[in-house]
């Protein structure tokens, strides 16, 4: 599918395969998620616009690309939170926006209960982040707040997204690239990834 980026690099395989492991511990999920967030956004951000800078090396002079466009973070709470850490160390001046959105168990819609974005938009770009794309409610729900605070480039970097929440987002917003570690099977009738990892959220945060 047009937009859709499955991540084809050994390290990410391998640690995904690590995370999705029952037998692995919040301190290692934890650890997995920040690097895993690190290595798909590496992949994500291969176009984001530069302009030429004057540089002044031991040497001589020289010019060299700078990032041209501001880029903002965007974790949907609670499980995106773990990916930030890892992104701002490529990007430590990114400024980091907070969406907490739930999932309701029964309907399976999102349930919005803290969005806390200034009236008009700081940043350029917007990397969402969330490990997991299950039905796409979620995503397709921040992408709609992000676009209606003005922000029109955005992204969605994710680590493994289900067909049917795929194609929700993409069909919602094909503008918005999608960049996954794995596109799993399907979804089970709970809504959950199969064969994907369990509960993100609870298997970092321990609950
Ligand atoms: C998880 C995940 C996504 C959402 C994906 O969050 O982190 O935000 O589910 O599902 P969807 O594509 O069907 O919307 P959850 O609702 O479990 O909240 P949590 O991160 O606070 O645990
Ligand atoms: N949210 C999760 O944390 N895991 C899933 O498999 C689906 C939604």
């Amino acid at each position: 599918m047009e937009n859709v980026f499955e991540s084809q690099h050994p390290l990410v395989k391998h640690k995904l395969t690590l995370l999705r492991s029952v037998q692995t511990n919040p301190k290692k999920f934890r650890e997995l998620v920040r690097e895993l967030g690190a290595l798909l956004t590496y992949e994500a951000t291969a176009d984001l616009a530069t302009s030429l800078v004057d540089v002044t090396t031991p040497m001589a002079q020289t010019q060299g690309d700078h990032l041209k466009e501001k880029v903002g973070l965007v974790p949907i709470l609670r499980a995106g939170l773990g990916m930030v850490e890892g992104v701002w160390e490529l990007m430590p001046s990114a400024e980091v926006w907070h969406i907490g959105l739930y999932r309701d168990e029964h309907t399976l819609k999102p349930v919005a209960y803290y969005t806390k974005l200034p009236i008009a938009p700081t940043v350029a770009v917007c990397l969402i982040l969330d490990p997991m794309l299950a039905t796409g409610g979620s995503a397709v729900a921040t992408v709609d707040i992000l676009k209606n605070w003005g922000v029109n480039k955005i992204k969605f970097v994710g680590l493994i997204g289900a067909p049917e929440g795929i194609q929700r987002l993409h069909e919602a917003h094909p503008d918005v690239p999608i960049y996954l570690a794995a596109i799993d099977d399907h979804l089970n009738e709970n809504g959950y990834i199969v064969p994907g990892l369990g509960d993100a959220g609870d298997r970092q945060f321990g609950t």
